[in-house]
């Protein structure tokens, strides 16, 4: 393959593994510690709102004892040096791709350091707990809600990301079981629309199938490899 021209990346879970950060469908990820529909629908929040609002406080404290790892800090320096088009969606709600330099990240499924008003709808930077039912930032509800997109919900941006898969050449994905929709269609999306699929994970995702190689291995080590790659091919 040439040298892309415009790229489209996408991350979970996986990238984030070695930060110290659980995985959701690993043996002893999160959702084998929580109920996906007691803490990650909206029916589960109406129902038990406490136990939602501790779940995504004691998420959003533990990003304090976590840090960017090689892969995070591989991406940021690809936004700094690729000259084509490039962007980077995640699935993940932790803020570390901003923690390892990276300016321009698409959280698809919101973030930990989000508040959701659920009274005017707006959302505000938010790094404190919600347990306590703290006013909003801008109409002072007691109504917050974490700026996480749940089970059933819609996530963000999805028409800037579908444009992006239409007209890239190369689609990446990072650490992502490919069992989510509809993350999990994106490299179809990308292949349908001519692009080279390139799949980087610990272990086959459900998706494999549909990409044009996937590499087997740790983020940490796979993406700074790649990035290199990508580098050094513009440098040529
Ligand atoms: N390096 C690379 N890949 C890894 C690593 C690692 N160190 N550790 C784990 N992985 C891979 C696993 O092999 C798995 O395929 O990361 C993937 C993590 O899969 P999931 O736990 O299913 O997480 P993810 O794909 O991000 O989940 C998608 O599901 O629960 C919802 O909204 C939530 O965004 C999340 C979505």
């Amino acid at each position: 393959m040439g040298q892309p021209r415009s790229i489209v990346i996408l991350t979970g879970a996986g990238i984030s593994a070695e930060s110290g950060i659980d995985t959701f469908r690993s043996a002893g990820g999160l959702w084998e510690q929580h109920r996906v529909e007691d803490v990650a629908t909206p029916e589960g929040f109406a129902r038990n709102p406490n136990l939602v609002l501790n779940f995504y406080d004691m998420r959003r404290a533990a990003l304090a004892n976590v840090a960017p790892n090689p892969a995070h800090e591989a991406l940021a320096r690809l936004e700094r040096a690729f000259a084509g088009e490039l962007l980077l969606v995640t699935q993940n709600v932790d803020d570390l791709h901003e923690r390892g330099g990276s300016a321009r990240v698409l959280h698809m499924h919101g973030e930990l350091k989000s508040a959701l008003c659920t009274a005017c709808e707006m959302r505000s930077p938010w790094h404190g707990s919600m347990i306590d039912r703290p006013p909003c930032p801008v109409c002072r509800a007691p109504m917050l809600r974490p700026d996480v997109v749940w089970f059933g919900e819609m996530p963000y941006e999805m028409g800037r990301i579908y444009r992006a898969l239409e007209s890239c050449d190369l689609f990446v994905s990072i650490g992502t079981s490919g069992a989510v929709y509809p993350a999990a269609g994106f490299v179809q999306e990308a292949r349908a629309a001519g692009a080279r699929c390139l799949e980087l994970n610990l272990e086959r995702s459900e998706g494999s199938r549909f990409f044009h190689e996937t590499r087997l291995g740790p983020a940490s080590v796979l993406v700074p490899e790649w990035v290199e790659e990508v580098l050094s091919r513009a440098a040529e």
